[in-house]
């Protein structure tokens, strides 16, 4: 749908949900309520996705088993808990484009992304450069700091930002292009956000990583806006690695585990150094408790510890969602809905907000990130207060995201009701 469909009166919503052939999974997830008792206007799940109301079932499957037998569990559970993360597995490799032998459902997303330089990271003299957004998450930057200085450069030399131009506030293709064109011999990691979390921009990850390959830069992405919001292909795209969190978008709960693409073309690279744990050691001999290490080929040989199955069934029950809905599907709505809250925004243009996400739907994904410059956490708290719960980020930008799982196209047009009252 383009914006000259759009319409601004409160039929539109109703009918527009009323044809959405997703819309039935709203009611497989729990809604908090605003004060009032009725549902919020949840436009957060770019920070944490709603919990799916299969979670409690199937964690209760694991508790019920582990009173049940025990340790025994580890073999003899419903679903045995030895080869537990592999139920993950078929859908990660399909929800970011991968093989099965390129992703492992494992650890946090700093931890995965802290492995993967261990083993891509590797700076010489020449090359030793790290190239990432400015304003790249926080963690991300804490990561890639220390990463450099552990291997004895300084940051100040060594790391390269993607900047802005003056004025604006997301990055332009070609300069990201000239960028590695004019500095990829001194790179030796480019790692981007696959959609910034603070602007929504979303990257050409495939012409990013066709560039630096090219000039022979290791290609990393950070995927936590860009899992379950936009549709990956990885294996084709060829990064050597990609890391992500799974309680945005994919709805996995607080602090579930996170998920790890390493490229095939390294799945059977024995040389390649790494931070190894017994987990990621070969299952044929893993409980001969040897002192040598023999990695599981692909992704799962990066694995540390045995991995935390309660925190992984919330996972299945979220993921099973997505693979029943489809996300091309969950794409397309996406899109429309993030298109028709653009537009309701800009019916009601106000020279106290304006929206930085890029306004092609090709380069966003389901967020958009509204400067507010004066009294802007005032305008969010009030809204909060209404039940319109998006998020803020200083010094000025709310995010809010209509996530396609679970709001609806009258989510977006009371958000937009209540943002004129409050801004007016
Ligand atoms: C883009 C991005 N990278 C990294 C992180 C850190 O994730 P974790 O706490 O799982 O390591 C977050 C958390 O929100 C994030 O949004």
């Amino acid at each position: 749908m383009t914006s000259p469909d759009y319409q601004s009166g409160e039929d539109f919503p109703t009918a527009m949900d009323a044809r959405d052939p997703v819309a039935h999974f709203r009611s497989r997830f729990l809604i908090p309520k605003a004060r009032t008792g009725e549902d919020c206007i949840y436009l957060c799940g770019h920070s944490l996705g709603l919990q799916p109301k299969k979670v409690s079932s199937y964690l209760e499957q694991e508790l019920a088993d582990w009173a049940r037998l025990g340790v025994e569990g580890h073999f003899h559970a419903q679903r045995p808990w030895m080869p537990y993360h592999r139920l993950l597995t078929e859908q990660t490799a399909t929800l970011v484009g991968a093989q099965p032998i390129e992703v492992v459902v494992m650890n946090s997303l700093t931890v995965n992304l802290h492995l993967m330089m261990a083993s891509f990271y590797r700076p010489t003299a020449k090359r030793h450069k790290v190239l990432i957004e400015r304003g790249a998450f926080p963690s991300d930057q804490y990561a890639v700091n220390s990463q450099i200085r552990f291997h004895g450069f300084d940051p100040a030399s060594s790391l390269l930002e993607l900047t802005p131009r003056n004025g604006e506030f997301c990055m332009r293709d070609e300069d990201v292009h000239s960028l590695i064109e004019r500095e990829g011999d001194s790179i030796a990691l480019i790692l981007v956000g696959g959609v910034n979390y603070g602007t929504g921009q979303l990257f050409d990850m495939a012409e990013i990583t066709k560039a630096g390959r090219k000039k022979g830069c290791v290609v990393g992405f950070d995927l936590a806006h860009a899992v379950g919001n936009i549709p990956l292909r990885l294996h084709d795209w060829g990064p050597d690695f990609a890391v992500w969190c799974s309680y945005k978008y994919l709805n996995g709960g607080p602090g579930c585990v996170g998920g790890c693409f390493v490229h095939e073309r390294h799945a059977r690279v024995w040389e390649l150094r790494r931070f190894a744990g017994w987990w990621g050691h070969n299952e044929t001999s893993r409980f001969r408790m040897g002192p040598e290490f023999d990695p599981i080929e692909g992704a799962e040989g990066w694995q540390l510890s045995n991995p935390p199955i309660l925190a992984l069934a919330a996972l299945r029950a979220a993921m099973e969602i997505f693979s029943e809905a489809g996300l091309e599907c969950l794409r397309a709505k996406s899109v429309s809905l993030t298109g028709y809250m653009e537009f309701l925004l800009c019916q009601n243009a106000s020279p106290k907000f304006s929206i930085i996400t890029p306004r092609e739907p090709g380069r966003r994904g389901a967020q958009l990130s509204i400067r507010l410059p004066s009294d802007g956490r005032k305008i969010c708290d009030r809204l909060a207060a209404a039940g319109v719960i998006g998020d803020w980020r200083e010094p000025d930008i709310f995010r809010v995201a209509a996530v396609p799982l679970y709001n609806s196209y009258r989510d977006v047009y009371l958000f937009s009701q209540h943002l004129s009252r409050v801004l007016s």
